[in-house]
């Protein structure tokens, strides 16, 4: 094979460029330096959504998404959802590496005893209207914590950082059960240190009259490889306003909370619920070859199918697939489950989704989960803002730590009016 080098020639000048490859991309600053007349700005890349961009390097999250391989700091995500827990998946994707007996549990005791609030957050919350949807309230007072760190603000000060990390991940459990008890019009319960993190978020959120919570061991767990699954996704869309929110040395809760917003979109987390109001839409298997028509002719997309860098089976929607069937021995099945199926089924022998390499995603079982764990469809996107806040921590503590990271600030291809003088009101047309 030849040198590790493109060769650009610009016809325009019939100059010719040579620029080094490395790791199979160039660097979008080396076209600068084809230009046609000296004092132009010199070339760039165009790339609306960044469709072919690599903006970071990064060692925490590993994705062949022709493959559908994804692995955490190395780790497949198989044998993570089958064998760890979710604080120690946690300290992996934190930390790089996996927690020794020691480590996981101080590891655990760190994190338990950040999970109460400031008290204020529940009079905040008490001023959303009574039909608050959970996720602007979790983005809301994400972004309010901010206000009550102020220290937060040393994000290059490793103390900090370590105590913002813990704050952020201890204190969203509390956060997403303060915002669904308030939606429902229950009174908010507060953690119990004894249970584990998963049992101590079902205890805040479906504790009532009962002295103490005793939260179902299979539902716990079955929580617990859900969150595994959610943690990081690399540069995804939230993760990447991460970093842009963090390039702006903006403080871990204000990135964090922006992070939230961008996965609430219906295109990224807000999926999962947009799954559960197609599949009761359709209401039953006879009415999928109707829906798959509308989808095939373009009126609808079949929500939490496709992904930008998935182009086989989402790994993790088939083991969230493989544990729906023991969940739902304990926890009776969910009819919107034989839907899905024969949805997929149906699609996946379609010529539209097998051409375009639409295949389910995360989102397409992860719905019918929470359902059967009597959570609403409203907080299935919160559900999944909390296992991914340690990804987005993760990946902002990274950015911190990049010397070739600067304050993010792409540029444009400006195709708008040319200059013009102002018009006086009196003289407009
Ligand atoms: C997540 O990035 C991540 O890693 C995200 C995530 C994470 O963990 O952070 O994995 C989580 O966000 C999963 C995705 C959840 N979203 C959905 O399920 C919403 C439905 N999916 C689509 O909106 C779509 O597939 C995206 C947004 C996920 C991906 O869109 P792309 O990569 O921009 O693909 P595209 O829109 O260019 O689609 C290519 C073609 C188009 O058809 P043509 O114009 O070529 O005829 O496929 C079609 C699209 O119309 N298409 C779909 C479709 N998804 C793509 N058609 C019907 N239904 C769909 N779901």
């Amino acid at each position: 094979m030849g040198k590790n080098t493109l060769s650009i020639t610009d016809n325009r000048t019939d100059k010719t460029y040579e620029v080094p490859i490395t790791d199979d991309t160039i660097r979008a600053m080396d076209l600068r330096q084809i230009r046609v007349h000296d004092d132009d700005f010199g070339m760039m890349s165009y790339d609306p959504a960044y469709k072919n961009t690599a903006s970071t390097r990064s060692k925490i999250t590993f994705i062949d998404g022709a493959k559908g391989i994804l692995r955490y700091r190395g780790y497949p995500i198989e044998q993570l959802a089958a064998n760890a827990s979710y604080l120690e998946v946690a300290y992996l994707v934190i930390y790089g590496e996996l927690p020794t007996a020691d480590q996981l549990a101080k590891w655990e005791h760190d994190i338990k005893h950040h999970t109460l609030v400031h008290e204020n957050i529940r009079p905040f919350l008490d001023g959303f209207r009574y039909d608050a949807h959970p996720m602007g309230m979790l983005v809301s007072t994400v972004a309010a914590l901010s206000t009550f760190y102020p220290d937060a603000k040393n994000i290059f000060d490793p103390e900090s950082v370590e105590l913002q990390t813990r704050r952020l991940i201890a204190k969203m459990p509390t956060l997403a059960a303060f915002a669904y008890r308030r939606e429902q019009g229950f009174r908010y319960n507060y953690p119990d240190n004894d249970l584990c993190y998963t049992g101590n978020f079902l205890n805040m959120m479906f504790k009532m009259t009962e002295l103490k919570y005793e939260s179902n061991l299979a539902i716990a767990k079955a929580l617990e490889v859900l969150w595994i699954l959610h943690i990081d996704h690399e540069q995804n869309c939230s993760t990447s306003t991460m970093r842009m929110v963090g390039s702006s040395h903006a403080d871990p809760y204000l990135a964090t909370a922006a992070a939230a917003a961008a996965l609430a979109g219906p295109l990224h987390g807000g999926a999962n619920e947009a799954v559960l109001r197609m599949l009761a839409e359709i209401g039953d298997v006879s009415n999928i070859p109707e829906y798959l028509d509308s989808v095939k002719r373009g009126e609808r997309k079949l929500m939490g199918f496709g992904h930008r860098v998935y182009k086989n089976y989402d790994p993790r929607a088939r083991i969230i697939k493989e544990y729906a069937d023991d969940l739902f021995a304990v926890t009776g099945s969910n009819p919107m489950l034989d839907i899905a199926l024969e949805l997929e089924k149906i699609a996946l022998n379609e010529d539209y989704f097998a051409k375009r390499k639409l295949y389910p995603n995360v989102d397409f079982y992860s719905g019918i989960i929470y359902q059967a764990l009597n959570i609403p469809t409203s907080m299935f996107t919160v559900m999944f803002a909390i296992p991914r806040t340690v990804g987005w921590l993760t990946q902002w503590r990274e950015l911190l730590q990049d010397p070739e990271q600067k304050i993010a600030r792409p540029r444009q291809i400006y195709d708008g009016e040319g200059e013009r003088d102002y018009v006086p009101i009196e003289a407009r047309g």
